[in-house]
């Protein structure tokens, strides 16, 4: 490792400056040098580079512990996550001789319930590791959010293989290896596992007769008092009050296992925000929402999306059934009605992926009757942080 300059060139225009004042000093490792980098406000940016670079370095990881090329993010359209106004959103880099190998994320809520936590991830090229950068990247990131007045981090980590042992978290379903890399780093840091994250791949196109099955059922449940709405890309005003509180309850009514997820607000104007952002991205959005008909108000929602490419796969993203509107097998319509979507909208994509919680078996047992198989799991893990 060569020693490299932790503050590069600050702009006082610039949003994010390089060189944060409130961050602690580079860890006292020498010569690992971590360094914030700034987020541009579009990749054409003149200030972009350091951002394109440790996206593709991420990638380059995942790529490695999957792989496959099939959970990667473009930085366009990565961008839109990294320019939330709602959030304090910082990345952090150790390079080698100028080049970029390990990343360090950190996420946080500016007020509120969800303020209480951040949200971190380290990553650390294959070349790189064994040579304190993690143990150094983690150190940082936790003690940014102990400066920042957090009380809890929270961290999503990848666990592959099946290699023995295995660690349950205490929800008992599902299981990471005891001996990855992530998992020794992390339990001798003092970070707990509260839930394992089961992340599932549908091959497209879907078998249309188990489709057809699935379906019918799941519109005969639902019966009359439930009505489907489905849209591509802008969502139309009337239900925008209903979708920032299904936002808002994805962060209660969702399993969370072990781990103590904070309540993560939303309004119409947080929700409209992030759409905006999300549509000038390259992905293109599918929603569906079941309306409840008696009362007018949603009672569920899920979106997709898929990248402009036709050659990669799509994603699933948040879909929640309020827990009062359970039992209707209304989750199995959100999720036929986007896969539906996707498939009259923009044919060709290979798979969609989507994510869910071991233990959410009613959610799993939807996904499984469609058709979407394990892909690889994920150990969510936290850590209370004292002052
Ligand atoms: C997990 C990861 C970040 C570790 O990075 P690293 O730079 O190699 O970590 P360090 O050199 O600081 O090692 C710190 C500790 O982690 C543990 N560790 C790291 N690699 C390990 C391995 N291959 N096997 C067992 N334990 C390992 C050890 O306890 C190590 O301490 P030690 O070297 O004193 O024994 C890296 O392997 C990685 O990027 N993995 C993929 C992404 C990921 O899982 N991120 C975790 C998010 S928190």
């Amino acid at each position: 490792m060569t020693p490299t300059d932790p503050t590069p060139a600050a702009d006082p225009t610039d949003p994010t400056p390089a060189a944060d004042p409130t961050d602690p000093t580079p860890i006292d490792r020498a010569p690992i040098v971590i360094e914030r980098i700034t987020i541009p406000q579009t990749i054409d940016a003149p200030d972009a580079a350091d951002f394109v670079e440790t996206v593709a370095v991420e990638n380059e990881i995942r790529a490695d512990a999957i792989g496959s090329d099939d959970l990667a993010w473009l930085p366009d359209e990565q961008l839109p996550n990294w320019l939330d106004a709602y959030k304090d959103m910082r990345w952090y880099v150790v390079r080698d001789a100028g080049r970029i190998v390990a990343t360090g994320s950190y996420e946080s809520r500016l007020d509120g319930d969800g303020a209480s936590t951040a949200y971190v991830d380290v990553m650390v090229l294959p070349s790189h590791r064994r040579r304190g950068i993690g143990s150094a990247l983690l150190a940082h990131v936790e003690e940014v959010a102990r400066r920042e007045g957090r009380t809890q981090a929270i961290a999503y980590v990848r666990s592959t293989g099946e290699a023995e042992p295995r660690l349950l978290p205490p929800t008992g379903a599902g299981s990471v290896g005891a001996d990855d890399a992530a998992v020794q780093l992390l339990q001798g840091a003092g970070w707990v596992l509260g839930q394992v994250v089961r992340c599932s791949r549908l091959a497209l196109p879907v078998d249309e007769e188990a489709l057809a099955g699935i379906r019918d059922r799941a519109r005969a449940a639902a019966g009359d008092d439930y009505r489907l709405h489905t849209w591509v890309g802008r969502s139309p005003e009337r239900w925008l009050d209903d979708l920032a509180a299904l936002e808002t309850r994805m962060s209660t009514d969702a399993p969370s296992g072990g781990v103590d997820e904070p309540e993560d607000v939303w309004t119409p104007e947080r929700f409209r925000d992030a759409e905006e952002k999300a549509l000038a991205g390259p992905r293109t959005r599918f929603t569906a929402v079941v309306e409840h008909v008696p009362t007018g108000r949603l009672a569920g929602f899920s979106q997709l999306e898929a990248p402009a490419e036709r050659s990669r796969p799509a994603f699933q993203q948040d879909t929640l059934v309020l827990r009062e509107h359970r039992g209707h097998r209304l989750g199995w319509l959100l999720k036929i009605a986007t896969t539906d979507l996707l498939t009259a909208e923009r044919p060709g994509h290979p798979g969609v992926f989507t994510f869910n919680a071991e233990e959410n078996r009613p959610m799993l047992d939807v996904n499984e009757a469609v058709g979407f198989v394990p892909f690889e799991y994920e150990g969510v893990w936290s850590r209370r942080l004292r002052p």
